[in-house]
């Protein structure tokens, strides 16, 4: 069956491991810690703003939590150095399986498009310098209904924005939250499980399918 993909971005397509190697240059040991707990307090204010109705952009979400996480771990990163790091989070490589995968999963006839809390424009220009904006046939951003995921508001805006059924989307996404998210909302799921250790929520759901990677993901699908 032709599917629709939806591919979260950060984490599924774009590798945040660049982050974690100009942390450590600055902070040695602690630069693994500093990116976890940037990465799950940006998530964080998105799940609260969402909550709120105190919709904004996610790149601030993403630029308040930087200056959260300095201040809770007393790193005094200089206003230059923070807006390096934020300068690398806008043009990381995707992983090498992306573009190989995601060729042959268009050449199947699936429509693969990204789908982010990103806005459109960091999205195209994220996946712009990375090689990989020519992959997909359209981005949809939650900034086009100020929601994050995992509202179901934004799986629900996925289908309307492209005049698809529910059996027939599937969102793939390393993050479990966006998996079980979506699976609430009545979509298909993949989970891709980019680290052997990394666990799934134990809400009682699995996801539809389980990965380690896209190629096995273009594969499971046919
Ligand atoms: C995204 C974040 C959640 O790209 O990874 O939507």
């Amino acid at each position: 069956m032709k599917a629709t993909l939806a591919f979260d971005v950060y984490g599924t397509l774009i590798d945040t491991h660049g982050v974690i190697v100009e942390l450590e240059a600055e902070l040695g040991e602690r630069g693994m810690e500093f990116s976890q707990r940037w990465r799950d307090k940006q998530l964080e204010y998105a799940f609260r703003r969402g909550l709120m109705g105190a919709y904004v952009d996610f790149g601030q979400c993403t630029r308040e939590a930087l200056e959260f996480t300095d201040r809770a771990l007393r790193t005094e990163l200089s206003e230059r150095h923070k807006d390096r790091l934020m300068a690398t989070y806008a043009r990381l490589p995707a992983f090498p399986d992306v573009p190989e995968a995601l060729a042959e999963l268009r050449r199947r006839g699936h429509t693969c498009v990204a789908f982010s809390n990103g806005t459109r424009e960091a999205v195209k220009a994220l996946l712009e310098q990375a090689g990989i904006v020519d992959c997909f046939d359209d981005i949809v951003s939650v900034d086009e209904i100020k929601r994050f995921k995992p509202d179901p508001a934004v799986y629900a805006h996925l289908r309307t924005r492209l005049e698809v059924d529910a059996s027939k989307t599937w969102l793939v996404s390393s993050n479990p939250f966006d998996a079980i998210g979506a699976r609430h909302a009545g979509l298909h799921a993949a989970w891709v499980r980019r680290s052997a250790e990394a666990p799934f929520d134990p809400w009682g759901g699995e996801p539809d399918c389980t990965v380690s990677d896209l190629v096995e993901l273009s594969e499971r699908l046919g």
